[in-house]
Protein backbone atom coordinates (compact mmCIF):
# COMPACT_ATOMS: atom_id res chain seq x y z
CA UNK A 1 0.00 0.00 0.00
CA UNK A 2 1.41 3.47 -1.30
CA UNK A 3 0.76 6.38 0.99
CA UNK A 4 1.05 9.39 -0.52
CA UNK A 5 1.43 12.76 1.77
CA UNK A 6 -1.07 15.47 0.73
CA UNK A 7 1.34 18.17 2.73
CA UNK A 8 4.72 16.78 1.90
CA UNK A 9 7.42 19.46 2.63
CA UNK A 10 11.06 19.06 1.86
CA UNK A 11 11.89 19.27 5.64
CA UNK A 12 9.77 16.93 6.43
CA UNK A 13 11.63 13.56 8.12
CA UNK A 14 12.54 11.15 6.13
CA UNK A 15 12.61 7.22 7.32
CA UNK A 16 15.03 5.04 8.48
CA UNK A 17 14.50 1.42 7.40
CA UNK A 18 13.34 -0.38 10.99
CA UNK A 19 11.06 2.19 11.72
CA UNK A 20 7.22 2.55 11.44
CA UNK A 21 4.62 4.55 11.03
CA UNK A 22 1.30 4.36 12.82
CA UNK A 23 -1.97 3.97 10.13
CA UNK A 24 -5.46 4.14 9.87
CA UNK A 25 -8.24 4.42 7.05
CA UNK A 26 -9.43 7.89 7.33
CA UNK A 27 -12.88 7.99 7.98
CA UNK A 28 -12.52 4.97 10.28
CA UNK A 29 -14.51 3.30 13.23
CA UNK A 30 -11.25 2.58 14.79
CA UNK A 31 -9.50 5.54 17.64
CA UNK A 32 -6.23 3.85 17.46
CA UNK A 33 -4.06 3.94 14.48
CA UNK A 34 -1.73 0.67 14.06
CA UNK A 35 1.90 0.58 13.77
CA UNK A 36 3.06 -1.08 10.41
CA UNK A 37 6.84 -0.93 9.08
CA UNK A 38 7.88 0.98 6.84
CA UNK A 39 8.76 -1.01 3.55
CA UNK A 40 9.82 1.94 1.11
CA UNK A 41 10.00 6.11 0.33
CA UNK A 42 10.02 8.02 -2.23
CA UNK A 43 9.46 11.81 -2.86
CA UNK A 44 6.24 12.35 -0.46
CA UNK A 45 5.36 8.81 -0.39
CA UNK A 46 5.94 5.67 1.83
CA UNK A 47 4.69 2.29 0.84
CA UNK A 48 3.89 -0.40 3.83
CA UNK A 49 2.82 -4.01 3.52
CA UNK A 50 -0.79 -4.99 5.42
CA UNK A 51 -1.75 -8.22 6.53
CA UNK A 52 -5.67 -7.89 7.41
CA UNK A 53 -5.74 -9.70 10.36
CA UNK A 54 -8.50 -7.72 12.36
CA UNK A 55 -10.83 -4.57 12.24
CA UNK A 56 -8.08 -2.01 11.76
CA UNK A 57 -6.09 -3.99 8.76
CA UNK A 58 -9.16 -5.05 7.27
CA UNK A 59 -10.13 -0.99 6.74
CA UNK A 60 -6.80 -0.27 5.32
CA UNK A 61 -6.57 -3.21 2.48
CA UNK A 62 -9.66 -2.29 1.90
CA UNK A 63 -9.09 1.19 0.54
CA UNK A 64 -8.80 1.68 -2.97
CA UNK A 65 -6.74 4.43 -4.71
CA UNK A 66 -7.56 8.22 -4.01
CA UNK A 67 -8.62 7.33 -0.14
CA UNK A 68 -7.61 9.07 2.76
CA UNK A 69 -5.46 7.27 5.22
CA UNK A 70 -4.20 9.04 8.77
CA UNK A 71 -0.46 8.85 9.02
CA UNK A 72 2.23 9.36 11.32
CA UNK A 73 5.81 10.93 11.11
CA UNK A 74 8.67 7.55 10.90
CA UNK A 75 8.43 6.30 14.84
CA UNK A 76 10.90 4.35 16.95
CA UNK A 77 14.76 3.63 16.53
CA UNK A 78 15.49 1.77 12.86
CA UNK A 79 18.24 -0.47 12.42
CA UNK A 80 21.94 -0.11 12.72
CA UNK A 81 22.91 2.20 9.71
CA UNK A 82 24.86 0.24 7.03
CA UNK A 83 27.99 1.47 8.50
CA UNK A 84 27.06 0.07 11.84
CA UNK A 85 26.49 -3.30 10.04
CA UNK A 86 30.26 -3.21 9.55
CA UNK A 87 32.44 -5.29 6.68
CA UNK A 88 30.81 -8.70 7.40
CA UNK A 89 27.96 -10.54 5.28
CA UNK A 90 24.98 -9.45 6.35
CA UNK A 91 21.61 -11.38 6.33
CA UNK A 92 18.53 -10.16 6.36
CA UNK A 93 15.67 -12.26 7.71
CA UNK A 94 12.16 -12.02 7.23
CA UNK A 95 9.24 -13.91 8.28
CA UNK A 96 6.10 -13.30 6.32
CA UNK A 97 5.13 -9.41 6.71
CA UNK A 98 8.02 -9.04 8.43
CA UNK A 99 9.98 -8.60 5.36
CA UNK A 100 8.81 -5.30 5.21
CA UNK A 101 11.77 -3.36 6.69
CA UNK A 102 14.43 -5.47 5.10
CA UNK A 103 13.25 -4.39 1.61
CA UNK A 104 13.76 -0.49 2.59
CA UNK A 105 16.63 -1.51 4.12
CA UNK A 106 18.16 -3.74 1.31
CA UNK A 107 17.06 -0.69 -1.04
CA UNK A 108 19.11 1.39 1.26
CA UNK A 109 22.50 -0.70 1.28
CA UNK A 110 21.62 -0.90 -2.62
CA UNK A 111 22.20 2.85 -2.91
CA UNK A 112 25.22 2.91 -1.05
CA UNK A 113 28.94 2.43 -3.07
CA UNK A 114 30.61 0.47 -0.42
CA UNK A 115 27.54 -1.55 0.99
CA UNK A 116 27.96 -5.10 2.96
CA UNK A 117 27.27 -7.71 0.55
CA UNK A 118 23.40 -8.87 1.81
CA UNK A 119 20.85 -11.59 1.09
CA UNK A 120 17.63 -11.91 2.32
CA UNK A 121 15.87 -14.81 3.47
CA UNK A 122 12.01 -14.77 2.95
CA UNK A 123 10.18 -17.49 5.07
CA UNK A 124 6.45 -18.74 4.95
CA UNK A 125 4.27 -21.67 5.58
CA UNK A 126 3.67 -22.53 2.00
CA UNK A 127 3.89 -20.63 -1.56
CA UNK A 128 1.09 -18.48 -1.25
CA UNK A 129 2.52 -16.64 1.56
CA UNK A 130 5.94 -15.53 -0.13
CA UNK A 131 4.85 -13.13 -2.74
CA UNK A 132 8.91 -11.89 -4.22
CA UNK A 133 7.04 -8.97 -5.73
CA UNK A 134 7.56 -6.52 -2.55
CA UNK A 135 11.13 -7.51 -2.81
CA UNK A 136 11.49 -6.56 -6.79
CA UNK A 137 14.72 -4.47 -8.17
CA UNK A 138 17.04 -5.39 -5.28
CA UNK A 139 20.67 -6.17 -6.29
CA UNK A 140 21.10 -8.61 -3.26
CA UNK A 141 20.42 -11.85 -3.20
CA UNK A 142 16.60 -13.53 -2.36
CA UNK A 143 16.03 -16.85 -1.06
CA UNK A 144 12.84 -17.97 0.11
CA UNK A 145 11.92 -20.47 1.90
CA UNK A 146 8.75 -22.50 3.09
CA UNK A 147 7.89 -24.50 5.81
CA UNK A 148 5.84 -27.12 3.67
CA UNK A 149 8.63 -27.50 1.13
CA UNK A 150 6.21 -26.17 -2.05
CA UNK A 151 8.54 -22.99 -2.19
CA UNK A 152 12.40 -22.47 -2.30
CA UNK A 153 14.20 -24.04 0.38
CA UNK A 154 12.35 -26.56 2.56
CA UNK A 155 12.01 -25.45 6.27
CA UNK A 156 11.75 -22.45 8.13
CA UNK A 157 13.92 -19.21 7.43
CA UNK A 158 15.52 -20.30 10.97
CA UNK A 159 17.14 -23.33 9.19
CA UNK A 160 17.79 -21.78 6.05
CA UNK A 161 19.69 -19.48 7.55
CA UNK A 162 21.59 -21.67 9.83
CA UNK A 163 22.39 -23.46 6.03
CA UNK A 164 23.68 -19.67 4.90
CA UNK A 165 26.15 -19.87 7.81
CA UNK A 166 27.40 -22.86 7.35
CA UNK A 167 27.71 -22.08 3.52
CA UNK A 168 29.79 -18.91 4.50
CA UNK A 169 32.30 -21.03 6.81
CA UNK A 170 34.83 -19.14 8.74
CA UNK A 171 32.66 -15.56 7.50
CA UNK A 172 29.98 -16.68 9.39
CA UNK A 173 32.00 -15.00 12.70
CA UNK A 174 31.72 -11.73 10.88
CA UNK A 175 28.49 -11.70 9.72
CA UNK A 176 25.65 -9.59 11.30
CA UNK A 177 21.95 -10.83 11.15
CA UNK A 178 18.91 -8.74 11.02
CA UNK A 179 15.12 -10.46 11.90
CA UNK A 180 11.37 -8.87 11.69
CA UNK A 181 8.75 -11.54 12.11
CA UNK A 182 6.64 -13.65 14.61
CA UNK A 183 8.06 -13.53 18.04
CA UNK A 184 8.57 -17.11 18.18
CA UNK A 185 10.30 -17.10 14.72
CA UNK A 186 12.92 -14.42 16.00
CA UNK A 187 13.46 -15.93 19.31
CA UNK A 188 14.42 -19.36 17.32
CA UNK A 189 16.56 -17.50 15.12
CA UNK A 190 18.57 -15.75 18.30
CA UNK A 191 19.06 -19.46 19.65
CA UNK A 192 20.34 -21.16 16.43
CA UNK A 193 22.74 -18.41 15.34
CA UNK A 194 23.50 -15.65 18.08
CA UNK A 195 26.57 -17.64 19.75
CA UNK A 196 28.19 -18.45 15.18
CA UNK A 197 27.74 -14.59 14.18
CA UNK A 198 28.91 -11.12 15.18
CA UNK A 199 25.30 -9.30 16.00
CA UNK A 200 21.85 -10.31 16.00
CA UNK A 201 19.38 -7.07 15.38
CA UNK A 202 15.07 -8.10 15.84
CA UNK A 203 12.67 -5.48 15.26
CA UNK A 204 9.94 -6.46 18.20
CA UNK A 205 6.19 -6.35 17.73
CA UNK A 206 3.71 -5.44 20.32
CA UNK A 207 0.03 -3.87 20.24
CA UNK A 208 0.79 -0.36 20.79
CA UNK A 209 -1.50 2.88 21.33
CA UNK A 210 0.73 6.09 21.58
CA UNK A 211 3.18 5.00 19.56
CA UNK A 212 5.94 8.16 21.36
CA UNK A 213 6.58 6.24 24.85
CA UNK A 214 3.72 7.64 26.87
CA UNK A 215 0.78 4.97 27.58
CA UNK A 216 3.19 2.66 28.21
CA UNK A 217 1.83 0.04 26.98
CA UNK A 218 3.87 -1.50 25.14
CA UNK A 219 6.48 -2.99 27.11
CA UNK A 220 9.38 -5.25 26.76
CA UNK A 221 11.49 -6.37 29.52
CA UNK A 222 15.26 -5.53 28.28
CA UNK A 223 18.60 -6.23 29.92
CA UNK A 224 18.25 -2.30 30.69
CA UNK A 225 14.74 -2.77 32.48
CA UNK A 226 10.99 -2.14 31.16
CA UNK A 227 11.45 0.10 28.43
CA UNK A 228 8.86 1.18 25.71
CA UNK A 229 9.05 -0.46 22.07
CA UNK A 230 7.83 2.31 20.56
CA UNK A 231 10.63 4.33 21.40
CA UNK A 232 13.91 2.39 22.56
CA UNK A 233 12.75 -0.22 19.62
CA UNK A 234 11.42 -1.92 18.08
CA UNK A 235 14.62 -2.55 17.24
CA UNK A 236 16.74 -4.41 20.10
CA UNK A 237 20.25 -6.90 20.02
CA UNK A 238 18.01 -10.07 20.18
CA UNK A 239 21.33 -10.87 23.88
CA UNK A 240 19.56 -7.98 25.41
CA UNK A 241 16.02 -8.96 24.93
CA UNK A 242 16.25 -12.89 24.49
CA UNK A 243 18.58 -13.93 27.08
CA UNK A 244 16.85 -12.39 29.68
CA UNK A 245 16.15 -15.50 32.67
CA UNK A 246 12.96 -15.62 34.36
CA UNK A 247 9.62 -13.40 33.97
CA UNK A 248 9.11 -13.14 30.08
CA UNK A 249 10.42 -10.27 28.19
CA UNK A 250 6.63 -9.54 26.83
CA UNK A 251 3.74 -8.86 29.42
C1 LIG B 1 6.70 -1.91 15.05
C2 LIG B 1 5.59 -2.70 14.40
C3 LIG B 1 5.60 -2.91 13.03
C4 LIG B 1 4.57 -3.62 12.42
N1 LIG B 1 4.62 -3.78 11.07
C5 LIG B 1 3.61 -4.42 10.44
C6 LIG B 1 3.64 -4.56 9.01
O1 LIG B 1 4.57 -4.12 8.32
N2 LIG B 1 2.59 -5.18 8.43
C7 LIG B 1 1.54 -5.69 9.16
O2 LIG B 1 0.61 -6.23 8.55
N3 LIG B 1 1.50 -5.60 10.51
C8 LIG B 1 2.52 -4.97 11.17
N4 LIG B 1 2.47 -4.85 12.53
C9 LIG B 1 1.36 -5.47 13.28
C10 LIG B 1 0.11 -4.60 13.15
O3 LIG B 1 0.33 -3.38 13.84
C11 LIG B 1 -1.11 -5.32 13.77
O4 LIG B 1 -1.40 -6.47 13.01
C12 LIG B 1 -2.33 -4.40 13.80
O5 LIG B 1 -2.16 -3.45 14.80
C13 LIG B 1 -3.60 -5.20 14.06
O6 LIG B 1 -4.69 -4.29 14.13
P1 LIG B 1 -6.20 -4.78 13.82
O7 LIG B 1 -7.15 -3.79 14.39
O8 LIG B 1 -6.37 -5.11 12.39
O9 LIG B 1 -6.31 -6.13 14.61
P2 LIG B 1 -6.49 -6.33 16.19
O10 LIG B 1 -7.89 -6.79 16.43
O11 LIG B 1 -5.97 -5.17 16.95
O12 LIG B 1 -5.52 -7.54 16.38
C14 LIG B 1 -5.69 -8.77 15.66
C15 LIG B 1 -4.68 -9.74 16.20
O13 LIG B 1 -3.35 -9.23 16.00
C16 LIG B 1 -2.71 -9.06 17.28
N5 LIG B 1 -1.98 -7.76 17.25
C17 LIG B 1 -2.52 -6.54 17.31
N6 LIG B 1 -1.59 -5.59 17.25
C18 LIG B 1 -0.42 -6.25 17.14
C19 LIG B 1 0.91 -5.83 17.04
N7 LIG B 1 1.27 -4.55 17.05
N8 LIG B 1 1.86 -6.79 16.92
C20 LIG B 1 1.53 -8.09 16.91
N9 LIG B 1 0.28 -8.54 17.02
C21 LIG B 1 -0.68 -7.63 17.13
C22 LIG B 1 -3.81 -9.04 18.30
O14 LIG B 1 -3.35 -9.50 19.57
C23 LIG B 1 -4.82 -9.97 17.70
O15 LIG B 1 -4.48 -11.33 17.94
C24 LIG B 1 3.50 -4.15 13.18
C25 LIG B 1 3.50 -3.96 14.57
C26 LIG B 1 4.52 -3.24 15.16
C27 LIG B 1 4.53 -3.03 16.63
S1 LIG C 1 2.62 2.61 22.46
FE1 LIG C 1 2.48 4.01 24.14
S2 LIG C 1 4.38 3.71 25.12
FE2 LIG C 1 4.58 2.52 23.32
Amino acid sequence: MRVREDDARHDAPRSRPGQFAQLLAHPSQHLIRRPMSIHDEGDGWRSFMVKPVGPATRELVALRPGDRVDMTPPLGNGFPSPEQLGGGPVLLVGGGFGVAPMHFLARQMDGLPNAPEYRILYGGRTRNDVELDVLGGLSGEVLPSTDDGSFGFHGTCVDLCTAQLDALGERAADAVVLTCGPHAMMHALHDAVRPRVREVFASLEEVMACGVGVCMGCVARTAEGWVPICTRGPVFRTGDVFDLDGEPNHV
